[in-house]
């Protein structure tokens, strides 16, 4: 390959890309499963993964039946695009060990969530395009994979690389690109949402069993009202509008709506973990 611009932004234009997943824990395992999924017959994608312990390439290797290594820098050796899967204390000094192998023909993507990405820049060297990415977490729980939603950082200079990571992304889910400085926010929205959401209809199932109702009832009925607000949400439709609609002034709902009004507890969670996530950037 002659350089990045050789990787076609239609995937697989040019024959297989070769996409290399270093750190396959959990996410790598999910884009692996995706991945494969999204091209059953190999045409586009030729993928392969690393992991430090030899059970764990076994496991891989029985599950997908590809070929997995233990050495990082043969998989940075054979990979156009490397797909950087390890927990965020262990990618710095795993970069910079392989700084050798970080050819300007190569893509690195990194979905280390919390990683400052000018001391990944650093690591990596100058000669090698690094593109950002937070996958969904929804990713790595078989059977909810498609309901994930993919960030992809857009950076000035890093817009082809972006698009085909972007491409890449697509087969697994819905994709965003967003200003790399916009990142923090966004993580929340894509990455804490569906945990949020679940939290609170955890709540709100546990409240109504305390009051005596069957739990079967409350998710028959709480399931029918999650897909009402789903709709409202996709059609565009205000949701100000609708909880207006379905309220009646001085009625019990409005009682309950402006007691979790007054709490603010949906807006500190939300403060809470952009602040978690601003503070583990920094470092
Ligand atoms: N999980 C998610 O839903 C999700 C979503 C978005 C972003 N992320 C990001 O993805 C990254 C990985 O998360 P994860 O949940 O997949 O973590 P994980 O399951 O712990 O996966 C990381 C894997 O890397 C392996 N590893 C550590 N050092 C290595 C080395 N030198 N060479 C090769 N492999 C090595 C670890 O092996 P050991 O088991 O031996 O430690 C572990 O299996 C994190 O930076 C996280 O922020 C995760």
């Amino acid at each position: 390959m002659e350089s990045l611009k050789a990787i076609a932004m239609e995937v697989g234009e040019n024959g297989p890309l070769r996409l290399g997943v270093l750190g396959c824990g959990n996410l790598g395992e999910g884009l692996i499963r995706g991945w494969l999924k999204s091209d059953p017959d190999r045409t586009a994608l030729q993928l392969s993964a690393s992991h430090r312990r030899a059970e764990r390439i076994k496991h891989l290797q029985s599950t997908f039946r590809l070929s997995f290594t233990s050495a990082n820098a043969d998989l940075a050796h054979w990979s156009d695009v490397i797909v950087i899967c390890l927990r965020p204390p262990d990618v710095l000094p795993v970069l910079s060990g392989l700084r050798n192998l970080f050819t300007s023909t190569k893509l690195i993507v990194s979905t280390a969530a919390g990683v400052n990405p000018a001391a990944i820049r650093t690591a990596v060297g100058d000669n090698c395009k690094v593109v950002h990415v937070l996958p969904s977490s929804l990713l790595v729980v078989p059977g909810y994979e498609r309901f994930g939603t993919h960030l992809v950082a857009r950076e000035a200079g890093r817009e082809e690389e972006a698009e085909l990571v972007h491409s890449l992304f697509s087969r697994l889910g819905q994709v965003v690109l967003v200003p790399i400085d916009r990142i923090p926010e966004f993580a929340v929205l894509c990455s804490c949402t569906p945990a949020f959401l679940a939290a609170m209809w955890l709540e709100m199932m546990r409240a109504l069993e305390n009051v005596g109702l069957p739990s079967e009832t409350i998710r028959q009925v709480l399931a029918q009202h999650v897909r009402a607000v789903a709709t409202a949400l996709e059609r565009g439709d205000d949701l100000d509008g609708l909880i207006s609609r379905i309220t009646t002034r001085d009625g019990i709902t409005e009682a309950g709506i402006h007691h979790l009004e007054q709490k603010r507890a949906i807006e500190g969670m939300v403060i809470a973990a952009f602040e978690k996530y601003a503070g583990a950037a920094q470092q």
